[in-house]
């Protein structure tokens, strides 16, 4: 327990010196990593327990923006007051990096409000969302919040989408299907679905049945099989591609994500749209695009240390779904609820339950020593009763 319970006063100890000549300097505490308390102790409480958590549930980037994307907030801060503003020329930086006109373009705060965009806008007139369950449920959420209802589609047994059943799906219930979401790779169970098999599920479903494809975790796909499906939305087809700063890029709680779809799709959309992304999140996004050498790392220190977990998992003879994300599914073979209370106590916060895979985790790829704690914790619950009902 010792490094999962950093004590504020031995950590304000550690670093009180370097506090002292950084404290009227935010960014140069951030570059040192030294974080800066504003508005007094109110909060400290919370904020340790917290901080103190192995935060390996919510697919986060543990290493947060880049240096760059910190530098570029921090200098955006001078237009915090204003309406209209320079943005940091982020929808043609987008629209550069990607290789799409800008009318193909949408921001959101975060990719999540590109997926309401989606719902608000092609779920009217009991109109119903198509797709698989489990996956991101936030889209199926926010349609019965709209009244809207979703036609859920079962997994297969290796936890691949059925992209037959689908397309199937689509046709039978063609009239009233609002779109059909796929996440790809899918979240909860990181797997993608390949090139080919979008490619088929376009071709096979009628032209005017938008597709709504979540690429949140795109940048972390090595499968050779898998493609970007940008192509399909600039050659003008019914598709939306949501994509996020939030991952790769390390920009969760700042906030901003886009859609890329046929102009007359974002001119439907546009109407719901808050345009409520924030200035820091503009100019960071900018930033993190042109900072290649974070987005490696993060890259290749994720798909290290998930390797590295899941061949840890195996040697004690567990099994994980095999991921394209930054997160994994481990088969616990027993209810995962107690567990997950068990991790907790432990210091360490994993993932929710994801019916109706109940016997299945999901573990975030945190840091090395997050991943350190959790093998730890894991290499302790499984001898407990939690795990196998008689203490090990
Ligand atoms: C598949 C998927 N799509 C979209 C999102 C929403 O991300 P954000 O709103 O932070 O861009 C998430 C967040 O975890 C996700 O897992």
């Amino acid at each position: 327990m010792s490094n999962q319970s950093v004590s504020r006063r031995g950590f304000v100890g550690a670093a009180g010196a370097a506090l002292s000549t950084v404290a009227l300097n935010p960014h140069a505490a951030l570059a040192q990593g030294i974080p800066v308390r504003p508005g007094g102790p109110r909060f400290w409480a919370e904020d340790d327990a917290y901080d103190a958590l192995a935060k390996i549930s919510f697919n986060e980037n543990p290493y947060g923006p880049s240096a760059k994307a910190l530098e570029a907030m921090n200098y955006a801060f001078k237009y915090s007051m204003r309406y209209g503003y320079p943005d940091g020329g982020v929808t043609q930086a987008i629209a550069d990096h990607h290789g799409v006109p800008r009318n193909h373009l949408m921001l959101g705060a975060g990719s999540g409000e590109i997926l309401e965009v989606v719902g608000l806008t092609y779920l009217g007139d009991g109109k119903k969302v198509i797709g698989v369950e489990p996956s991101y449920g936030q889209v199926y959420s926010h349609a019965s919040g709209i009244d809207a209802d979703a036609i859920l589609l079962p997994l297969e047994d290796d936890s691949r989408q059925n992209i037959q059943r689908m397309v199937d799906a689509t046709n039978r219930h063609y009239r009233d299907v609002g779109f059909v979401y796929l996440c790809n790779p899918n979240n909860p169970t990181g797997r993608t679905v390949t090139a080919a098999e979008i490619e088929y599920l376009l071709d096979n479903i009628p032209d005017d049945v938008p597709v709504l494809i979540d690429e949140a975790y795109h940048h972390f796909v090595r499968d050779p099989d898998y493609e970007a499906s940008l192509k399909y939305a600039i050659e003008g087809r019914r598709v939306v591609i949501a994509r996020t700063f939030s991952k790769i890029y390390g920009m969760a709680a700042i906030r901003i994500g886009f859609a890329i779809a046929p102009p007359e799709m974002i001119s439907e959309m546009r109407v719901y749209s808050t345009g409520s992304v924030n200035v820091l999140a503009k100019w960071g996004a900018v930033a993190s695009m042109e900072d290649t050498d974070a987005y490696d790392f993060v890259r290749r220190t994720t798909l290290r240390l998930r390797d590295q977990t899941l061949a840890d998992l195996a040697g004690l003879g567990y099994e994980c779904i095999p991921s394209e994300t930054n997160f994994f599914m481990l088969d616990c073979r027993t209810p995962v609820a107690p567990i997950r209370r068990a991790f907790r106590e432990r210091g360490v916060a994993v993932g929710r339950d994801f019916p109706p895979m109940l016997n299945h985790l999901r573990v975030s790829i945190g840091t090395e020593e997050e991943m350190g704690r959790f093998m730890n914790a894991f290499d302790d619950i499984r001898g407990s009763t939690v795990m196998n009902g008689s203490r090990g």
